[in-house]
C-alpha cells in the first residue's frame, strides 16, 4: 500500500430528515468507522468529518408535511442524528452541518471560484412552475410516469422504480407534488457546471486511472456513466430554502443541494482544524476516501471529483468504497412503511450492546451485493460466535489465569523441552503461532483494501486459534503434573488475548477496552503502531 502522510475520510451527510436506521449505518458509517479506527490503531493522522445535508427538496417537503420552518426541521433531526451517532460511537472527529454560516461562505466562494474560472454556462430554460403555489417545480417537487418503466410515480431527478435519473421534462404526464395540479412551462435562468467538458479527462483519472483499486461496483457504474457521455448539470434551483447563489443577478436562487453537500466535508474539516485544514483537502500526500451508499455513487466518483477538478488545487478521492443496500427481513428497508430497525430505538432497548450490532452489520456487510438482516441471524451470530469463540476463549484464558497464577501472567518463556508432553505442546504452541500471525497479516490486508466483513473474520480467528491451542494443550489436565508447562501454556494464550484487544478495537471497540482494562494492558494500544 502506498504510504499516505495523512487521510481525510468522509461518511455520505444524511439528509436531516428523519431518524437513522441500520441501512444507513451499514451502507457508510460502520465501514467508515472501522475503517477510521484501524488507521488510528496504525497510528495514521485521520480527520474523520461527517454532518448533517440539511437542503434539498427532501428538506423542504419533508418540514412542510411536519408544519414546521425549514430551519426548525433541520435542527430537530440533525440534533436526534448527531446524538445517535454518538451514544452508537461512530467516532466522528466532528460532526457538522451544513446550514452552518461557514459552510454558507465555503460554498459560495466554491461557486464563486468556478464561476470566476468562467466554466460555468448560464442559461434561460423553460422549465415547470406551479401556478397556484407560485413556485418552480425542481427534482422531488414533480412525479409522472417514467418514459423508461412506466412507473406513474417517479420523481423529476430520477425514478426510483428503475433507477434511471431523468430530467422533469422526461416525465410523462407531469404533476405538482405541492398541489396535485398539472404545472405549466416558464422560463427561468440557472447555472451549469459542464461535467461535459471533463470527460476526457474521467477516462484518464477514473475509468483508466482506477480500474484495478475501485470496488467493481462501483467502477462499474462510473464507467457505464461516462460512456453514455455527459452533459452539464445545473447546479442552482428556485427555492426559498438553500445557500443563495453569490451573484448580483440570482435573486432567489439558491445553489443545488448536491453542489452544496460534498463541499460540507471541506466546510466541516475547515471547522475541525482552522488553521490547517488545507493540508487535509490540497496536499497529495493526503489520501481521501468517500464512503458512501450506492445511490450516492455518481455524484461522488463523478461530479464532485469534477467539481474539486474545477476548483483547481483540490486533491481527489483515492478510493470511493461504496456499499450495495441491506434489507431488513426480506424486505427494502423503508423510512414511510416504518419497515427499519431505528438506531435511537436499539440504543434504548439494547443498553450497553453497541458491539453486538456492529459485529452483525459487519459480518453482513452488503460489500458486493445487497445483503439480508434479520433477528434470527443477529441471535444466533451474537450466541454462536460473538459469545461461544471470542467471550468464551477471553473468560477462559482470564478464569485459569486467576485459577493457577493469582492473576499474574506466568512467565512462558523457553521451556526446555524435557517431556514429550512439553515438545507436543512447544509443536501446538508453534503452530498457534504460525496461524496467529497469518491471520493478523490478513486482517490488516483486508481492512487496508475495505474489505470488512474478511477482515472481521480474520479478527475472529484469532479466537478460533486460541480456543483450539487450549484444547489441544489442555492446561487443566497439564496442571496435575506440570506447572511451568502450564505457564507455558497460559503465557501464550494471554498473548493471543492481548492480540485480540488490539484487533478487535476497530470492530468491538468496547470489548477491546474491556479485553484492555482486564489485562491491564494500556500500552497494548500502541502495539500496532507503524
Ligand atoms: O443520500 C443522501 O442522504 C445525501 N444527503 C448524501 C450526501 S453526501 C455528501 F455529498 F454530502
Ligand atoms: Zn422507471
Amino acid at each position: 500500500m502506498k504510504k499516505f502522510k495523512r487521510y481525510t475520510v468522509t461518511a455520505a451527510l444524511p439528509y436531516a430528515n428523519g431518524p437513522l436506521h441500520i441501512g444507513h449505518i451499514a451502507g457508510a458509517y460502520l465501514p467508515a468507522d472501522t475503517y477510521v479506527r484501524f488507521l488510528r490503531l496504525r497510528g495514521e493522522d485521520v480527520a474523520f468529518v461527517g454532518g448533517s445535508d440539511e437542503h434539498g427538496v427532501a428538506i423542504s417537503i419533508g418540514a412542510k408535511k411536519e408544519g414546521l420552518s425549514p430551519r426548525a426541521y433541520v435542527d430537530k433531526y440533525h440534533e436526534m442524528m448527531k446524538k445517535a451517532f454518538i451514544d452508537f460511537g461512530i467516532s466522528f472527529d466532528i460532526y457538522s452541518r451544513t446550514s452552518n454560516d461557514l459552510h454558507y461562505k465555503t460554498s459560495q466562494e466554491f461557486f464563486l471560484n468556478v464561476h470566476q474560472k468562467d466554466l460555468l454556462i448560464e442559461e434561460t430554460s423553460d422549465q415547470y412552475f406551479d401556478e397556484q403555489e407560485g413556485i418552480f417545480l425542481a427534482d422531488r417537487y414533480i412525479i409522472g410516469t417514467c418514459p423508461n418503466c412506466g412507473n406513474t410515480n417517479a420523481y423529476g431527478d430520477q425514478c426510483e422504480k428503475c433507477g434511471t435519473s431523468l430530467s422533469p421534462k422526461q416525465l410523462i404526464n407531469p404533476r405538482s407534488t405541492v398541489s396535485g395540479n398539472t404545472p405549466v412551462l416558464r422560463p427561468t435562468k440557472h447555472w451549469y457546471f459542464p461535467l461535459d467538458k471533463f470527460e476526457g479527462w474521467l477516462r484518464e483519472w477514473l475509468i483508466e486511472g482506477h480500474i484495478n483499486d475501485w470496488k467493481p461496483n462501483v467502477y462499474g457504474q462510473c464507467k457505464s456513466w461516462i460512456e453514455q457521455g455527459l452533459l452539464p448539470r445545473s447546479i442552482t434551483r428556485d427555492l426559498d430554502w438553500g445557500i443563495p447563489v453569490p451573484l448580483p443577478d440570482a435573486k432567489g436562487k439558491v445553489l443545488y443541494v448536491w453542489f452544496d453537500a460534498p463541499i460540507g466535508y471541506i466546510s466541516a474539516t475547515k471547522e475541525l482544524k482552522p488553521a490547517d485544514w488545507e493540508k487535509y483537502w490540497k496536499d497529495p500526500e493526503t489520501r481521501l476516501i468517500h464512503f458512501i451508499g450506492k445511490d450516492n455513487i455518481v455524484f461522488h466518483c463523478i461530479i464532485f471529483p469534477s467539481m474539486l477538478k474545477a476548483a483547481g488545487d483540490y486533491i481527489l478521492p483515492d478510493n470511493v468504497p461504496a456499499n450495495e443496500f441491506l434489507n431488513l427481513e426480506g424486505d427494502k428497508l423503508s423510512t414511510s412503511r416504518n419497515h427499519a430497525v431505528w438506531l435511537h430505538e436499539y440504543l434504548l432497548e439494547f443498553p450497553g450492546r453497541k458491539d453486538e450490532l456492529r459485529y452483525v452489520l459487519n459480518s453482513i456487510s452488503p460489500e458486493t451485493k445487497d445483503s439480508d438482516f434479520t433477528w434470527k441471524d443477529y441471535q444466533q451470530k451474537v450466541n454462536s460466535e460473538l459469545v461461544a469463540i471470542l467471550g468464551n476463549f477471553v473468560n477462559r484464558v482470564m478464569v485459569l489465569t486467576w485459577k493457577y497464577f493469582d492473576g499474574k501472567v506466568p512467565s512462558g518463556h523457553e521451556l526446555p523441552a524435557t517431556t514429550e508432553k512439553r515438545k507436543r505442546i512447544l509443536e501446538l504452541y508453534n503452530k498457534a503461532h504460525t496461524d496467529l500471525n497469518r491471520s493478523v497479516k490478513a486482517m490488516i490486508d483486508a481492512l487496508s483494501h475495505f474489505r470488512f466483513r474478511e477482515g472481521q473474520f480474520e479478527m475472529m480467528n484469532l479466537a478460533r486459534i486460541g480456543n483450539k491451542f487450549l484444547a489441544d494443550t489442555e492446561p487443566w489436565k497439564v496442571a496435575k503434573e506440570d506447572m511451568e508447562a502450564v505457564g507455558c501454556i497460559l503465557n501464550y494464550a494471554l498473548t493471543v488475548v492481548g492480540n485480540i484487544s488490539v484487533a478487535c478495537a476497530p470492530f468491538l471497540p468496547e470489548a477491546s477496552s474491556n479485553i484492555v482494562r482486564q489485562l491491564n494492558g494500556d500500552a497494548l494500544m500502541d502495539k500496532w503502531k507503524m
